[in-house]
Order: C-alpha cells, then sequence, then structure tokens
C-alpha cells in the first residue's frame, strides 16, 4: 500500500510506501525537498502540511515545537503519512539530481591541521563516480548500523583526486574516537551520498555571505572552490569563527583564495584567542561580526554551517533583527548525539 504525496505550490506529486516517512521517499524518487540531518534534530526539512494525516516519530522539540505541530508544520523527515498528503514545501533545485549510492571507500590520507581536527581523505572504488553538489555531505554506515555525517570540503570538479572530510574530535564519540585513535590509512569503510540540500543556489545573483564555525569550513571550502571553477563572480564575504587561532586550521588556504578570487572578502573572527596567538582581527561571536558589518541582509543569501548553537543564532538575528529574508537563509548544522540528548 502507498500513499500518494502532492507538493504546492509546484504541484509534484510521488509515492510514499506504507511505514515510510516523506523524506526517505522524496530522496529515493529524486524529489527536492528541503533538508539537513534526516534525524528530527535540525528543522531543515520543516514543512506545512495542508491536507491529511502523518504520524511523528522520535524527534526534537526544537526542530519542531508541540505549537508548530498543532499549527499544521511538520517534519517530512519523520513523519509518515496515514493518508494521502498536500504539503507546502520549498521545492530546492538541483536536489535529486544525483543519485544516492551506498560504496565503500579506503582511507588515504589522514592529517592533522589541528590537534582536535582531521584531514581525511577518501578513494572511491574506479568503478564509482560520486557525483554531489558543493556543500552536500556523506554518511559513514559503521558495524552496528549507526552513521555519522560529514561534508565534502573539495568541490565535484576534484572529486577524483579523493573526497576531502574535516572531522572535528568529539571525545567520546562513538566514529571520532576511532578516526582519532586507531584509524589508518588503507582502512576500508562504508558510506552512503551524497545526500543535503546545503549547496549554492546558483539562481540568484545576490552578495552572499558564507558562515562558517570550527569545521563546518568544510562544505564552505567546496563551495569556494566550486565558485572559482565556475567563475562565479558574485559578491562573497566569508566569516569563518573559531576559539583559537591554531583553530582556523586551514587560515592560509582561505587568504589565498580571497588574493586569487576579487569577488570574495575573508574574514576570521575567534571568540577566544590566546596570548600567544597575538591576535589583532576581529573577534567574539562570528555571526555578530556579520551583523556588526552587513546590519542590512535583506537583499543577501547566507549560508551557514556548522555548530548547532551558532547556526540557531545566526538564523534568529539575521531573520529578526538584520532583514535577512527566512528562505534566503541556507544552513547544515552539525548536531551531534550530544545535541540530540541535550534538546531531548
Ligand atoms: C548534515 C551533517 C553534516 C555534518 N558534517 C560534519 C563535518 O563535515 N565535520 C564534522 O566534524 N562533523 C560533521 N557533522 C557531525 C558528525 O556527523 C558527528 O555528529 C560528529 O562527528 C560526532 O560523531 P561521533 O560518532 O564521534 O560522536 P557521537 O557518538 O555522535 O557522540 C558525540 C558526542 O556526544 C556524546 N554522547 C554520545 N551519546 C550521548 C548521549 N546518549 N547523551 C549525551 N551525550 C552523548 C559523546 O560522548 C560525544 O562527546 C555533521 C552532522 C550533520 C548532521
Ligand atoms: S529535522 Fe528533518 S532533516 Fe533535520
Amino acid at each position: 500500500m502507498t500513499f500518494k504525496v502532492t507538493l504546492q505550490p509546484s504541484g509534484r506529486g510521488f509515492e510514499v510506501a506504507r511505514d515510510e516517512a516523506v523524506l526517505p521517499a522524496a530522496i529515493r524518487q529524486g524529489i527536492g525537498l528541503p533538508y539537513g540531518c534526516r534525524d528530527g534534530a535540525c528543522g531543515s526539512c520543516k514543512s506545512r502540511l495542508l491536507e491529511g494525516r502523518v504520524i511523528h516519530g522520535a524527534h526534537q522539540l526544537k526542530a519542531l515545537s508541540a505549537q508548530e505541530e498543532a499549527d499544521g508544520l511538520i517534519l517530512t523527515c519523520c513523519a509518515t503519512p496515514q493518508t494521502d498528503l498536500v504539503i507546502e514545501a520549498r521545492t530546492v533545485p538541483g536536489a535529486g539530481e544525483f543519485a544516492v549510492q551506498k560504496m565503500p571507500c579506503r582511507v588515504g590520507t589522514i592529517a592533522r591541521p589541528a590537534p582536535d581536527v582531521v584531514i581525511l581523505t577518501l578513494q572511491l572504488p574506479a568503478n564509482v563516480v560520486l557525483k554531489y553538489h558543493a556543500g552536500q555531505y556523506v554518511e559513514f554506515i559503521l558495524r552496528d548500523g549507526a552513521r555519522r555525517s560529514y561534508s565534502m570540503a573539495n568541490a565535484p570538479h576534484r572529486a577524483a583526486e579523493g573526497l576531502e572530510l574535516h572531522l572535528r574530535h568529539m571525545p567520546g564519540g562513538k566514529f571520532t574516537d576511532h578516526v582519532f585513535g586507531a584509524m589508518k590509512e588503507k582502512e576500508i569503510l562504508r558510506l552512503e551520498g551524497p545526500f543535503g540540500s546545503f549547496y549554492l543556489r546558483e539562481d540568484s545573483d545576490a552578495p552572499i555571505v558564507l558562515l562558517a564555525s570550527g569545521t563546518g569550513f568544510a562544505p564552505i571550502k567546496a563551495i569556494v572552490e566550486h565558485m572559482q571553477h565556475k567563475g562565479i563572480a558574485r559578491d562573497t564575504v566569508l566569516y569563518w569563527g573559531c576559539r583559537s587561532k591554531a583553530d582556523l586550521y586551514l587560515h592560509d588556504w582561505a587568504l589565498e583564495a580571497a588574493a586569487a578570487m576579487p569577488n570574495l572578502r575573508y574574514i576570521p573572527v575567534l571568540s577566544e584567542p590566546k596570548p600567544e596567538d597575538r591576535w589583532d582581527g576581529r573577534t567574539g561571536f562570528v555571526h555578530q561580526a556579520v551583523m556588526a558589518d552587513l546590519p542590512d541582509l535583506s537583499g543577501h543569501q547566507v549560508y551557514a554551517c556548522g555548530a548547532p548553537v551558532m547556526v540557531d543564532a545566526a538564523q534568529r538575528d539575521f531573520t529578526a533583527r538584520c532583514g535577512l529574508p527566512a528562505e534566503q537563509f541556507y544552513a547544515d548544522s552539525f548536531v551531534s548525539e550530544a545535541d540530540k540528548h541535550a534538546a531531548a
């Protein structure tokens, strides 16, 4: 038995199998819906149910509050139809263009550019071409079936060199404890992707704010590489927020990108610079640096990625205080098990 879902205003329709949530069915059929974590934690897939009934699986109240649910909003990643549905949802151009694939991969290189950051390169099987949008992510499928998401840090035109991922160590974490401990070159991992709707909307001329915290820099780097490759000359400013200078693990790369691209400015912001950093640059919370420089964001697009606390603050303050239209804020929030349990 299947249910039919119709999207408004596009009018596109697709089938959802019994006991399947709306989003996985859409991804399976190449239908472009907005989403991030696929796990009820980030709120990126929030949409309005116009007709029909759903049952929600477990999700964070931060992603969908009881009031929002009562007001007719749903999280497509964990809403299972009980009837045919009509849903109002922004369609995402280019989503579903590239098939989601499962594949083995081999760890190529393991670099440690900062004490708690590893840059991994992964080699894919020779017969596999992984196509993706700069900004999207892959999921590792661990031995116990758990999944962990990491954003590609290199643009798709460079994917044949191997996938580049940036991982921050979360002490006690199931996957990153292994990466920072026992992982060796040539280790075989299993991954699936590409996922996500966090990538540059190329049908716009609006000036761009790229906003990263910590390893949220990974997909932002891929987007910058993609813009350079495609000659996209939109006025762009990249803000990268970290605690101290050592955490800006690709500072020189960002300086070089800004020197090579006349349309790109790079503004690093440290929240806790150390005396030995001799930092005379910007300090404080990175999203507040954006607001100080750009108090009127009404004509901008913002692409924000990294710690949930930063992404949430940027979304709230940019829309409420700087006039950013809500639909011009694109984000991937790096929600982890800790965030999910803290919110629960
Ligand atoms: C779309 C997306 C893209 C992402 N991209 C990146 C990326 O490019 N780079 C990156 O570094 N990260 C990224 N992340 C985050 C990443 O997927 C992992 O969440 C992160 O690396 C931690 O994984 P882990 O297995 O090491 O830790 P987990 O096992 O998930 O644990 C994380 C932390 O929570 C604690 N914890 C575990 N279980 C509980 C519990 N029950 N209660 C309380 N605390 C608990 C652990 O001790 C640990 O400190 C992304 C996340 C998403 C959703
Ligand atoms: S809450 Fe649905 S994709 Fe994150």
